[in-house]
């Protein structure tokens, strides 16, 4: 695991440059997309490195890593809709080429597998965006969650809808109780996993992720067992992190050549 210490606007770009470098050796890649606020300044980045000609999504895939149960299609926090509109529509993914689990199905069980068997059939998630909870969910497997599960049905927990109104007026009960998620297990598939964090809310969960005990309690920690982890935080997430001087000096020796 390797643990980055920067300005929010130095992670996204660091992460841009992890998605664009697999791209160019890799144009089919396939790529885990977060929704939430975490992930918006690497979309701003690749949508404007899209826009200078410096990338290319057209053969790429996209897999969002969970959604809502429930909220109408034409909701603006349905997450097939936030994606659309924070990346998909912003750069040049072919029709089609950006799925998510369908939280409008009528047998929810069943749309899970099927979106499990989309990803394989994709040949897995090569580089996977992920942000964290404050509780330390990834996806939206809350404390709790099986270590080795795959995606389906969870109850979000009501510190996550807290932390969601922001998105619904503020109006906790506008905030669906359940959801579909890319299990742990799920996202411990793919290739290669950005996770980018930032502020004070999200320090605890960083520390637990980094320096904790892997345990289901803090379901971020399952990552301590995937060979290739970068963790983009900024100050104020890396703030309880007994090992950030150490962090801070690694990153500073790494050669340039090396990336993410
Ligand atoms: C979003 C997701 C969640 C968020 C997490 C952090 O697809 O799976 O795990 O990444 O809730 O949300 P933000 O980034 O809004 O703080």
């Amino acid at each position: 695991m390797e643990v980055v210490i920067a300005t929010a606007g130095e992670l996204a770009a660091l992460a841009a440059d992890a998605i664009q470098g697999l791209l160019a050796t890799k144009p089919t890649a396939v790529l885990g997309l977060a929704t939430g606020s975490s992930p918006l300044g690497i979309y701003d980045e690749l949508a404007r490195r899209y826009g200078a000609g410096e990338v290319s999504f057209a053969q790429a895939r996209g897999f969002m890593l969970d959604e809502y149960v429930g909220l109408p299609a034409e909701h603006p926090e349905r997450y097939r809709n936030v994606i659309e509109t924070e990346i998909a529509s912003r750069v040049d993914f072919a029709p089609g080429a950006v799925q998510g689990p369908d939280g409008l199905a009528t047998d929810l069980v069943a749309a899970c597998t099927r979106y499990e068997a989309a990803i394989t059939e994709a040949g897995g998630v090569d580089l996977q965006i992920l942000g964290i909870g404050s509780d330390g969910h990834v996806g939206f497997n809350e404390p709790g969650s099986s270590l080795a599960s795959r995606t389906r049905i969870k109850t979000l927990t009501e510190q996550t809808r807290a932390d969601n109104a922001r998105f619904f007026d503020g109006d906790v009960d506008q905030v669906p109780r359940h959801c579909l998620t890319q299990g742990l297990a799920t996202i411990m598939s793919a290739r290669h996993i950005v996770l980018i964090a930032t502020g004070r809310a999200k320090a605890e969960a960083i520390h637990h992720l980094v320096e904790g005990s892997v345990s289901a309690m803090w379901p971020a920690t399952i990552l301590q067992h995937h060979p290739h982890v970068s963790v983009l935080v900024d100050p104020a997430a890396a703030s309880r992190l007994q090992l950030a001087d150490y962090f801070r000096s690694t990153y500073a020796a790494k050669p340039a050549w090396q990336g993410l």
